[in-house]
């Protein structure tokens, strides 16, 4: 009988089918290190033919199928729980844009860099941006809807995409690429594919909605006292920054792991216990506009501000801090939402918390103030411990938060579900799964157990 490999190889070509162990193991590896799992081959199809063929063959053949972009995420998300075909969606490339109505039209392997590179000759851009914007692809950022930086400013990914085209799980190929402003002919495929990580259907090309890439920018690094005191700053600045674009925090404990890469010189004579960064974009200077800002403010103990490229040397102390973190071991990333104004309190609970029972536990705190969204990155917690996650993942749902901000289920929270998505909602999630993916092929064992 022929195995999933040969016939693979004879549908859509042996080129297109990789099974060198090297090669191939270079899939199996999350980017964290933390998750790793096995494949019979790594499938490259160059179009949507090539890919609604390996989702026929993987179902005949009953394998499982987990679509890979960039292997950037933060979850497992895209590293196999079950022995599986990897389908790399790197080949589905092609960028097409309509500077008028400023829509790009795009393959799923685009990394968000390329895009960006390709947008920027007419002055535009994607909304959505993010540290592993190198490496990231679209297709990827669209399955995990991911947030980034300037979701106080555009949205996250879901705002973006007006179109869509991939191959469902039952094998059929839904193509929505006109790039409507409105469609409401039934059911809306870009809402209900972003951030269903891979299990619903495989992405393979997007409309993507592009924005202007703002003449001028400012970014200013605050050193503040406490996240009360951020807090004051973001609902001032959502109430008087006209321009807001950015509203990041970060802790002394991560600030310090950056020192430690030796990439630049700490601005201030101390670090505090919270850094904001704050950045303001808009068609005129903003430089003045933000120090007029910061100038009224009551709670700032120092600032520092730098203005259009200048501005990256100020955002590198915080976008380096997952590298940072990574050099120093294997963290438990916990991507946490938390209704804005519980933030302190809940802060204050983690911090007793690990104080009380994790007292070898090196906490790194750092995140999307503007959306509630904290990266809580543990470093130095017991091999074998999923109790730490799991106390910290029910005081989230006791706050009314969410498990999840940005970087989605993966494997890493599939047990956690439950504390923030009630039984109906996830009965229901999985009768979607059921109806678009019936052999159950794409991604088992994330999202759902
Ligand atoms: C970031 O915002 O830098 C990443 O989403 C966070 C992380 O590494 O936990
Ligand atoms: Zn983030």
């Amino acid at each position: 009988m022929t195995d999933i490999v040969t016939a693979l190889a004879e549908t859509i070509g042996e080129k297109s089918v990789v099974t060198d162990h090297d090669i191939v193991s270079s899939y199996l590896t999350d980017w964290t290190g933390r998750f790793r799992g096995e494949a019979f081959c790594v499938v490259r199809p160059v179009n949507s033919k090539q890919v609604r063929d390996t989702v026929d063959l993987a179902k005949r053949f009953d394998v499982p199928l987990v679509a890979q972009g960039g292997n950037t995420g933060l979850v497992g998300g895209a590293t196999p729980v079950k022995k599986a075909i990897i389908l790399s969606t790197k080949l589905l490339s092609g960028i097409e844009l309509d500077h008028d109505l400023q829509l790009a039209k795009v393959g799923a392997g685009v990394t968000l860099s390329a895009l960006n590179a390709e947008a920027q000759k007419a002055g535009l851009k994607l909304g959505v941006d993010l540290a592993s914007r190198d490496s990231a692809t679209v297709g990827g950022m669209v399955a995990t809807n991911a947030g980034g930086i300037h979701v106080i400013r555009y949205g996250g990914m879901r705002r973006q995409v007006l179109g869509i085209e991939a191959v469902l799980g039952n094998g059929r190929l839904i193509s929505r690429m006109e790039g409507l402003e409105k469609d409401n002919s039934g059911f809306d495929w870009p809402s209900i594919l972003c951030g269903s990580e891979g299990t619903l259907g495989v992405i393979t090309q997007l409309t993507l909605k592009l924005v202007s890439v703002p003449r001028h920018r400012a970014v200013a690094l605050v050193a503040l006292h406490t996240l009360s005191a951020a807090l004051a700053v973001m609902t001032e600045a959502r109430r008087r920054l006209g321009g807001l674009s950015a509203m990041e925090f970060m802790t002394s404990n991560g600030i310090e792991l950056v020192s430690n890469l030796d990439g630049a010189p700490w601005p201030f004579n101390n670090i505090p216990s919270i850094s904001l960064l704050v950045e303001a974009a808009g068609e005129d200077d903003q430089m003045e506009k933000l120090a007029y800002f910061l100038d009224s403010l009551e709670d700032v103990v120092d600032a520092v501000m730098a203005g259009d490229s200048a501005a990256d040397g100020l955002w590198y102390w915080r976008e380096s801090h997952t590298l940072a973190i990574s050099r120093k071991g294997v963290a438990r990333k916990l991507d946490v939402s938390i209704p804005i104004r519980a933030i302190p309190a809940f802060v204050d609970d983690l911090t007793h918390l690990l104080e009380n029972d994790y007292q070898q536990v090196k906490p790194i705190l750092f995140g999307h103030l503007g959306d509630g969204n904290i990266h809580v990155n543990l470093l130095d917690v017991a091999e074998g411990d999923t109790g730490i996650e799991h106390r910290i993942y029910k005081m989230v749902s006791t706050y009314g938060g969410s498990i999840s901000a940005e970087h989605g289920i993966g494997r890493a929270k599939v047990n956690e579900l439950a504390l923030t998505r009630s039984q109906d909602d996830i009965e229901s999630m999985k009768s979607v799964k059921s109806a678009l993916d019936p052999a159950s092929v794409l991604n088992p064992g994330v999202l759902f157990v």
